[in-house]
């Protein structure tokens, strides 16, 4: 027994851990370290969510924000898909990696979802039970039981390790549910703890939990987000932390476990703060960069001479469909083929779209300047 809880004996043979239920006893100590990087994850914080109000087009990088999110969650738990396998995807194309793509499909769609949701629903189990449902709907999730809690024992290891081998071994069904009605209740209570420290203790008592047969990891991740945004921390859903996670997988797991091997709440909520200040800083620089490519890319139009409106219209849309045909810019904008070839042809010679197929039929272009700095980490693994 320590403070996060106890390795209960069940009459099976196994041991199932039980965590104690939030806010942690003895209190989090938020020593002079941790009081710092406090200060500077809620100044970086503001700072991004300040931003926010100031874009042209926040529904943009929102938009770009999900997506990439969406495909860094899922490629922590193996997922193999990339950015452009999205965008390909969105646009009707077929592709062999289909299961994995639309693993991201439904966690963009989960996390949209959401957002929309939390203006009428408090956080609550229902929500989470809602999110699940989308998240693991069709492909392999199927046998998985989406939108219910497990009913049977699970756990967490390498894959295909049997309960003895297991890594972790969470709560049976009985005490994870109890556990999950327990959270519920935390998240509604009027807490004097910064809520960034709460979030931190809600995502790993949410993965201690385990309450789902599969699909955890990205549920629990898609509520640090929807907590910091329902909870009024965020104004606009802007802070996803699964780049940091990813590129910290293995301290990611570390860190979980010391909290419930030794009770070490704080070294936890130490490195998801260090990880809010990270994700703070590279998206303000992102959307400065994008900001800052459009602006060239507009200005590179004009001297060129290709300041139509059409073409403005066109260099807007790939911010938001970086790969795309001829027949797609024709449908947008309701041209004909030879005007709708003619503007991309313009558009590649200045250099902005590069044509990837090198095919004659069914060529395509790819926003590539734009996609590195929206791609950047998400290499599958
Ligand atoms: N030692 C651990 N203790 C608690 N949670 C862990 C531990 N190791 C991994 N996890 C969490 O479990 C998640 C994987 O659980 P899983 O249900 O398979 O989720 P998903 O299907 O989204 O991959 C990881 O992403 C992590 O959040
Ligand atoms: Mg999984």
């Amino acid at each position: 027994m320590n403070r996060s809880g106890i390795y209960v004996n069940q009459p099976a043979g196994f041991k199932a851990f039980v965590p104690t239920s939030l806010p942690p006893h003895p209190a989090i100590n938020i020593n002079e370290n941790m009081q710092k990087l406090l200060w500077d994850a809620t100044l970086h914080l503001a700072r991004l969510d300040g931003m926010a109000y100031a874009l042209p087009n926040t529904d943009l990088f929102i938009t770009m924000y999900v997506k990439k999110e969406a495909l860094l969650s899922a490629q922590i738990e193996g997922t193999q898909a990339s950015l452009e396998d999205v965008f390909e995807f969105e646009s009707g194309a077929k592709l062999e990696n289909v299961n994995d793509v639309v693993e991201v499909v439904n966690y963009i769609k989960a996390l949209h979802y959401g957002i929309d949701r939390l203006d009428s629903l408090p956080m609550s189990l229902k929500l989470i039970k809602e999110l699940h449902a989308i998240l693991l709907k069709g492909v392999r999730g199927a046998e998985k039981t989406p939108g219910e809690f497990k009913k049977i024992q699970n756990w967490i290891g390498a894959p295909g390790c049997t309960m003895k081998t297991a890594r972790y071994v969470p709560p049976t069904p009985a005490e994870a549910l109890k556990a999950m009605g327990d959270l519920e209740v935390y998240m509604h209570k009027k807490s004097v703890m910064p809520e960034l420290i709460n979030c931190a203790l809600i995502h790993y008592q949410f993965e201690t939990i385990h309450p789902f047969l599969d699909g955890n990891g990205r549920l629990g991740r898609l509520l640090i987000t929807f907590y910091l945004y329902w909870r009024g921390i965020l104004k606009k859903p802007l802070l996803y932390l699964s780049y940091y996670l990813k590129k910290n997988r293995q301290e990611y797991y570390d860190r979980l476990t010391l909290v419930r091997e030794k009770g070490d709440y704080e070294q936890w909520v130490e490195f998801f703060l260090v990880g809010v200040i990270q994700t703070c800083q590279d998206a303000t620089e992102n959307i400065k960069r994008i900001l800052q490519l459009r602006e060239t890319h507009q200005a590179l139009l004009g001297k060129r001479r290709i300041s139509s409106p059409l073409a403005i219209m066109l260099l807007d849309k790939l911010f938001y469909t970086p790969l795309i045909r001829v027949s797609d810019v024709q449908r947008e904008f309701k041209l004909s083929h030879q005007a709708a070839s003619n503007l991309i042809n313009q558009f590649e010679k200045i250099g902005i779209l590069k044509e990837i197929t090198g095919k004659k039929r069914g060529r395509r272009f790819v926003y590539a300047r734009y996609l590195t700095i929206l791609g950047e980490g998400t290499r599958p693994n």
